[in-house]
């Protein structure tokens, strides 16, 4: 027979209390669970991947093109290449791929050293030794490779960043933040980089914001950030924050997405649902061992019907969110924010309007005080030490 010794029951105890201290008595994770994957059944799907895995696991060609090998690509040394995020990924989270054994080409322990460029046209990763010709604004060459490859939809081969980026020029610099104003109909852009969006409804519906202009989105009605997919979120998935106000009413008795970048068939690793007047979501992280690992915020009550401001800043490995002016802090396994193939959407499965106003997401974890700011001036966050 098994025995828990005095010290196993006294863990179980303070995991057990602490559990209920942060989800609040009643409301529960597995109806958390539950939610969230009802609403990603029926979202608008994740957008499709460029690319799919080449003749070897630690290469990935075109996806219109797969048999012809000038395509091909390779991994960063002793990464794999994983169709599930569109992109290199560790090994382990590979099936059947150890690019130690499986892939023919020398894996470099080091990378390569960049050979002598043309710098007017070419560029190279130094960390990975991988080095590009810009052909035009839209497509580019790889290493020797005599045929060109073309950028995904929307985006353009720039130099400086040595691959392909929204096709909008980056505006501001001394920023890596991102704000979404929702205060001109026809031009829903961030306004610090001019990051596109894409997939908004025909009409869209404006209402009277928090600041200037809302944004109103029918259910179902979208809006989708392409820059996102197969990205980590924030700088390096270790720091990153995300705030924006959302109208709840208590009468909204169905769980709504606010943003989030999943389907039914990919888990979001970013994710916000509100239900009547409380706020559920958050990003997972890869330390994170539970099945829904964006369950940072559990039903936490926004009070009374109106705006409300929902804040989230991870500094791995710890997360800070704000509810209004209430402000929880806890620390889970922590860990890189994970990615995946998806998109970023903004709505997508609203079962009743959503209303939202000044979404800013930044590469670094704000500070109290600036969440403060941001909250009461919409003053944007400045990174410190940005140079
Ligand atoms: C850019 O180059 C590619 C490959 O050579 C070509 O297919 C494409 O038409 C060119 N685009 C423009 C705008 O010139
Ligand atoms: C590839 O191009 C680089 C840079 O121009 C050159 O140094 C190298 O010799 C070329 N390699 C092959 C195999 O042609
Ligand atoms: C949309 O807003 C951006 C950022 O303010 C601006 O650069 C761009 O020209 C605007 N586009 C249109 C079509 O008004």
């Amino acid at each position: 027979m098994h025995r828990s010794t005095p010290f196993q029951f006294v863990s179980i105890l303070v995991i057990y209390l602490a559990w209920h201290v942060k989800l609040g008595w009643g409301q529960s994770i597995e109806t958390y669970n539950e939610f969230l994957a009802m609403t990603m059944s029926d979202m608008y799907p994740c957008s499709e991947c460029h690319f799919v895995t080449g003749s070897e696991c630690c290469r990935f060609t075109l996806r219109d093109f797969p048999t012809v090998l000038l395509f091909e690509q390779q991994c960063p040394p002793s990464l794999a290449w994983n169709d599930r995020l569109c992109n290199c990924d560790w090994p382990e989270n590979v099936q059947k791929c150890d690019p130690l054994k499986d892939c023919t080409t020398q894996i470099a322990q080091t990378p390569p050293p960049c050979p002598a460029l043309n710098l007017a046209k070419q560029c190279c990763l130094e960390n990975i030794g991988q080095w590009y010709t810009k052909v035009n604004d839209t497509s580019f060459r790889f290493q020797n490779d005599t045929i060109a490859q073309i950028c995904p939809l929307d985006q353009i081969f720039d130099i400086e960043d040595c691959c392909c980026v929204d096709r909008a020029p980056k505006v501001a610099t001394g920023t890596s933040c991102k704000h979404w104003p929702f205060d001109i109909t026809t031009n829903i852009t961030d306004q610090l980089q001019n990051t596109l969006a894409t997939d908004f409804p025909d009409e869209v519906h404006m209402v009277e914001g928090k600041f200037g202009e809302g944004l109103m989105l029918q259910p179902n009605e979208r809006i989708s950030i392409a820059e996102f997919t197969g990205k980590t979120l924030g700088h390096k998935g270790r720091q990153f924050s995300i705030g924006f106000w959302v109208y709840t009413q208590d009468a909204d008795t169905s769980p709504t997405i606010i943003i989030s970048n999943g389907d039914a068939d990919v888990n979001p690793t970013l994710a916000f649902l509100s239900f009547g007047n409380t706020i559920s979501g958050g990003v997972g992280t890869a330390g994170e061992t539970r099945d829904t690992p964006t369950a940072d915020y559990i039903f936490r009550v926004l009070r009374n019907d109106g705006w409300h401001y929902v804040a989230l800043a991870y500094s791995d490995p710890f997360t800070r969110l704000y509810v209004d002016d209430v402000r929880p802090k806890f620390s889970e396994s922590g860990g890189n924010i994970m990615a995946n193939r998806c998109q970023l959407n903004i709505g997508g499965n609203n079962r009743h309007p959503l209303v939202i106003d000044e979404l800013v997401m930044c590469d670094f974890a704000w500070t109290s005080r600036q969440i403060v700011e941001l909250r009461e001036a919409n003053t944007i966050p400045f990174r410190e030490d940005w140079q």
